[in-house]
C-alpha cells in the first residue's frame, strides 16, 4: 500500500525523508516522489520503480530544504506512471499533496473542478485533493483550506500537504488511513506507520479518523475536522530501532523466521503465573462476562484468518464455545447474527488492514463486545476493539507474514487456557500440561531453526516445479494452508492446501511424478494414521512426498521422500512448530529463484484499502 512520510526540521531533511520512504518499501509499492520547499518554492522529484532505481536517476539526496513530504505509490486511480506518482500539486504549483487511500466522489469533485477552470495533470484521485484545497485558500491558512476541502470529500485518506506560501507549517490528515505523527527535537514528522520513523523518534501521536494535524519544527497542533482544537496521548514506542533492521540476514523475512523463539517467549513474558493466563489491563474484559459468552466469531484477513482457524480448533476443543471464522472482507457485506453473548475476535498483524477494520465497525453496530488480537499498539484496531491482547513480535517488515502468525497462535493458546480455567472445561492437571507445554515451544522452534538441511535440499531440488500441494487435517489444515500462502506470496509458484482427506475429492487428479505434495502429519490420536493411507494415495501416483512429522516416527518415514522432524509437543501446539519449516521452504524457494521475498511482486504489507 501507498506510504507516506513528511518532515518539517530546523536543518536539511532530504536523509531523513529518504530514510523514512525506504522503511517504508516493505509495504509495497511502484513509484517514488518527493517534494522539498525551499524559499516558497517547491522541488519535486518523483518516478516510477524503486526508490534505489528513482534516486540512481533523480539524486534525491541532491534536493534540499527544511521541510519535505514523500510517498511511495501503490496504484490504485490511474496506472503506473510518473504523472500519476505523487506528490500531486494545483493549477498554481503551490499546494502539493501525499496521499493514501482512495477518494470514493473523485470524479465528481473532479467535474466541478474542471468546470471551474482547474487543469489537471494525472489521472489519479489524489489530485482532485491539491485543487480543492487551492478553491479554498484564498483569504485562509493552508490548515482551514485543507479543513473546507476535507469536509466535501468521502473516501479514506491519509493526506501529507505542503503550501509553498506558508513554508514553515506541515499539514496531515486521515480518515480510514493508518497515520501517525512523531515527535522529535527542534523537529516534527508524520508517517504512515512507526517503523519509518524509529530511527528518529519513539514519541508518536496515533491520529484519528477525520483529524487534521498543523506541525512546525517546534509546534504541533491537531484538530477534528469541526475546527476544534484536541488534546491527544502521547505514546512512547517500545520498539527500538535495531528491530526494524535486516541485523545481517539476507532478507527481512529469514531474519523474522528465526526471530521466532524470541518473539513467542516475549509474548508469554508475564502472562504464566502459576496455574493462571494472565493478560494487562488493556485485555478488559472481565470473568463474568467471559464465563457468559456462548459463541465467538473471529474476523481476519489473509495468515491472520488461517491463526484464527487454528484458534476455532483450540477454543472449540478445549474451551469448549461454538466458533466461526469469517473472511473479514464478506462479514462486513453480510448481515451476521451476532448476539450479546457473542465475542466478535479480529486478529491482525497490522492493526489497519481495511477489511478488517471495517468487520469490526460493523460487528461493534450489533453492540457485542470486541477483542481484538494485534502486533501493532495503537494501531486502528486495537482504538476501536473493547479490549487488546497484542502480540509481541516485534516490527514485521518482510511482507510475508511469519512471526507474527506464531505469535498469533501462541496468544490464541493462552486465551483458550484462560477461557477453560474460567469455564472449567478443562481441570488443573490439563491446564498445568497446557502452560508446560507452551512453556517449551521457544526452546523447540530453536531447534527446528537448527537443522534444516533437509529443507534447503527440497528448495534445492523442486525450485523450478510449477504447482504443489500442502495437506494436513485438524489444527494442521490451517497450517497446510498458510504453507501454500507462503510459497505463492514469495516465490509465485502455484500452491494449493486441502485437508488431506478432502484430497480424494478433487485434488488427486493432479497428482503425477512433478507433483510435490506436502504433508503435515505431526504424532496425534486422531488422524496420524489416517494420514499415513493420504500418504499411500500420492505414492501410488507418483507424487513427490515430503512430511513433516513428530521426531522419532518410525511409520511415515518409510514412505516418505523427504522428512522433516519437529519437536513432540501437544497437538494443539503442533501448528506452531509445523509452519516454521514451511516458512524456510517458500523463503530459499524465493531466494533461489532469484526473487526478493520481501518485496513480492502486487503484494502490500498492509492492505488498508477495500
Ligand atoms: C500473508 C500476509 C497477509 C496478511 C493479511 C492480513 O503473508 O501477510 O495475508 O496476513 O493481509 O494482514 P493483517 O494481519 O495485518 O491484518
Amino acid at each position: 500500500m501507498c506510504g507516506i512520510v513528511g518532515v518539517v526540521s530546523n536543518a536539511n531533511v532530504n536523509e531523513k525523508l529518504f530514510n523514512g520512504l525506504s522503511n517504508l518499501e516493505y509495504r509495497g509499492y511502484d513509484s517514488v516522489g518527493m517534494c522539498f520547499v525551499k524559499n516558497s518554492k517547491f522541488t519535486i522529484k518523483k518516478g516510477v520503480g524503486k526508490l534505489e532505481e528513482v534516486h540512481k536517476r533523480v539524486d534525491f539526496l541532491k534536493l534540499n530544504g527544511n521541510i519535505g513530504i514523500g510517498h511511495c505509490r501503490w496504484s490504485t486511480h490511474g496506472g503506473v506512471t510518473e504523472k500519476n506518482a505523487h506528490p500531486h500539486v494545483d493549477c498554481k504549483n503551490k499546494i502539493s499533496v501525499v496521499h493514501n487511500g482512495i477518494i470514493e466522489n473523485y470524479s465528481e469533485l473532479k467535474e466541478e473542478l474542471i468546470r471551474k477552470g482547474h487543469k489537471f495533470y494525472s489521472q489519479t484521485d489524489t489530485e482532485v485533493i491539491a485543487h480543492l484545497i487551492e478553491e479554498n485558500i484564498m483569504g485562509s491558512n493552508i490548515e482551514e483550506a485543507t479543513r473546507a476541502a476535507l469536509n466535501k470529500i468521502e473516501g479514506s485518506y491519509a493526506l501529507g500537504i505542503l503550501y509553498a506560501d506558508e513554508p514553515s507549517k506541515l499539514v496531515a490528515a486521515r480518515n480510514e488511513s493508518p497515520l501517525i505523527v512523531g515527535i522529535g527535537k527542534n523537529e516534527n514528522f508524520i508517517a504512515s506507520d512507526v517503523p519509518s520513523i524509529l530511527s528518529y523518534t519513539n514519541k508518536v501521536i496515533y491520529l484519528d479518523d477525520k483529524e487534521i494535524a498543523v506541525l512546525t519544527k517546534n509546534k504541533l497542533k491537531i484538530f477534528g475536522l469541526d475546527g476544534n482544537e484536541k488534546k491527544k496521548k502521547i505514546h512512547t514506542i517500545s520498539w527500538n530501532a535495531e528491530a526494524a533492521k535486516k541485523s545481517g540476514y539476507k532478507h527481512f523475512m529469514l531474519k523474522e523466521i528465526f526471530e521466532q523463539p524470541h518473539a513467542i517467549a516475549d509474548t508469554l513474558n508475564e502472562r504464566i503465573a502459576n496455574n493462571h493466563i494472565v493478560f494487562e489491563k488493556e485485555f478488559s474484559l472481565k470473568e463474568d462476562y467471559l464465563k457468559k459468552i456462548d459463541r465467538i466469531v473471529i474476523v481476519a484477513c489473509g495468515t491472520s484468518w488461517h491463526a484464527a482457524l487454528v484458534g476455532e480448533f483450540m477454543l472449540e476443543e478445549l474451551a469448549k464455545i461454538p466458533t466461526e471464522v469469517e473472511y473479514a472482507s464478506e462479514f462486513r457485506y453480510r448481515h451476521p447474527l451476532l448476539d450479546k453473548n457473542t465475542l466478535v475476535i479480529a486478529i491482525s498483524q497490522s492493526g489497519e488492514t481495511a477489511d478488517t477494520i471495517a468487520a469490526l465497525k460493523e460487528a461493534k453496530k450489533y453492540g457485542v463486545k470486541t477483542l481484538s488480537i494485534c502486533n501493532v499498539m495503537g494501531s486502528s484496531i486495537t482504538r476501536i476493539s473493547d479490549g487488546v491482547i497484542y502480540t509481541r513480535a516485534g516490527p514485521e517488515i518482510g511482507v510475508a507474514s511469519t512471526k507474527a502468525f506464531t505469535t498469533q497462535l501462541a496468544v490464541l493458546y493462552l486465551l483458550t487456557i484462560l477461557l477453560s480455567k474460567i469455564r472449567k472445561t478443562l481441570n488443573e492437571k490439563q491446564i498445568k500440561d497446557m502452560i508446560e507445554g507452551i512453556r517449551k515451544i521457544p526452546l523447540q522452534l530453536q531447534s527446528v531453526l537448527d537443522e534444516y538441511d533437509e529443507i534447503l535440499k527440497c528448495a534445492e531440488l523442486y525450485h523450478h516445479k510449477l504447482n504443489s500441494i500442502y495437506l494436513g487435517r485438524g489444527v494442521n489444515f490451517p497450517i497446510a494452508l498458510e504453507g501454500a500462502l507462503k510459497l505463492k506470496e514469495v516465490s509465485y509458484i502455484h500452491a494449493e492446501g486441502y485437508p488431506a482427506a478432502e484430497m480424494k475429492h478433487g485434488p488427486i487428479a493432479l497428482i503425477d511424478k512433478n507433483m510435490p505434495v506436502v504433508f503435515i502429519a505431526p504424532h496425534d490420536i486422531y488422524t496420524y494414521k489416517k494420514v499415513l493411507g493420504n500418504i499411500e494415495e500420492v505414492k501410488a501416483r507418483g507424487g513427490i512426498i515430503i512430511v513433516i512429522t513428530t521426531e522419532g516416527d518410525k511409520e511415515i518415514t518409510k514412505k516418505a521422500k523427504h522428512i522433516i522432524f519437529i519437536p513432540k509437543t501437544l497437538y494443539t501446539l503442533s501448528s506452531i512448530l509445523a509452519v516454521v519449516p514451511l516458512q524456510l521452504l517458500a523463503y530459499h524457494i524465493a531466494d533461489k529463484l532469484g526473487h526478493n521475498p520481501d518485496l513480492p511482486k502486487n503484494l502490500a504489507k498492509s492492505v488498508t484499502v477495500e
